[in-house]
């Protein structure tokens, strides 16, 4: 009973009122292509190996190929993209190393999303970008290193031409 009293006047706090500074803070996360957003933090690739093998090995296997057709490949693709069987990757069809960090940040490891620290996901990342070609196992991702990060499919990407239409309501 006193449990139930308890959830009713914390919903009663929460539902319907405006949401404050600190509600905001904690899901405005956005990272975006420029790296506005990104946190400070610090990682190489070979730091980041046994953070991947601890925490992301079991889905997406040993070196990132993935697992059947349930757990996504983050490594290899590039250049399939125009043929008949394209292989999406992290390294074949990400335009922004940055997207790659504010993915991982919000939602992995796929079951226990937001328990790593700012340095495990630049360090994971730098993993995904290591065996992607891209990067060295020593090259220090950071805040400032990481916007300069050119992916393979950068340029693969062409602005809708079509115009906007106004939504009718
Ligand atoms: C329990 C299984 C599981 C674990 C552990 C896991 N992932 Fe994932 N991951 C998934 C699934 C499932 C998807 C596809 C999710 C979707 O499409 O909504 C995914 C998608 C991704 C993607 C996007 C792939 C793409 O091209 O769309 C990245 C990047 C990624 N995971 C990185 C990681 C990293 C790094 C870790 C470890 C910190 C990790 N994952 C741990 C299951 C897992």
């Amino acid at each position: 009973m006193l449990e139930i009293l308890v959830l009713c006047t914390t919903l009663a706090q929460t539902i319907g009122k405006p949401a404050t500074a600190e509600d905001i803070k904690r899901v405005d996360i956005t990272v975006f292509a420029d790296g506005k957003g990104l946190l400070p933090g610090k990682g190489t690739a070979t730091q980041g190996l046994p953070i991947y093998k601890e925490k992301c090995a079991e889905c997406h296997n040993e070196k990132g190929e993935g697992r059947e057709a349930q757990y996504a490949a983050l490594v290899g693709g590039v250049g399939t993209l125009a043929s008949p069987k394209p292989v999406k990757t992290v390294g074949s069809y990400w335009p922004y190393a940055t997207t790659v960090w504010d993915y991982i940040n919000r939602a992995m490891p796929y079951e226990k999303p937001h328990t790593l620290t700012p340095d495990q996901v630049y360090a994971v990342t730098a993993v995904l970008l290591h065996w992607n070609g891209i990067i060295s196992d020593t090259f220090e991702l950071n805040e400032k290193t990481l916007p300069q990060v050119k992916m393979p499919n950068r340029d693969g990407f062409i602005p809708d031409a079509r115009p906007n239409q106004k939504l009718k309501r």
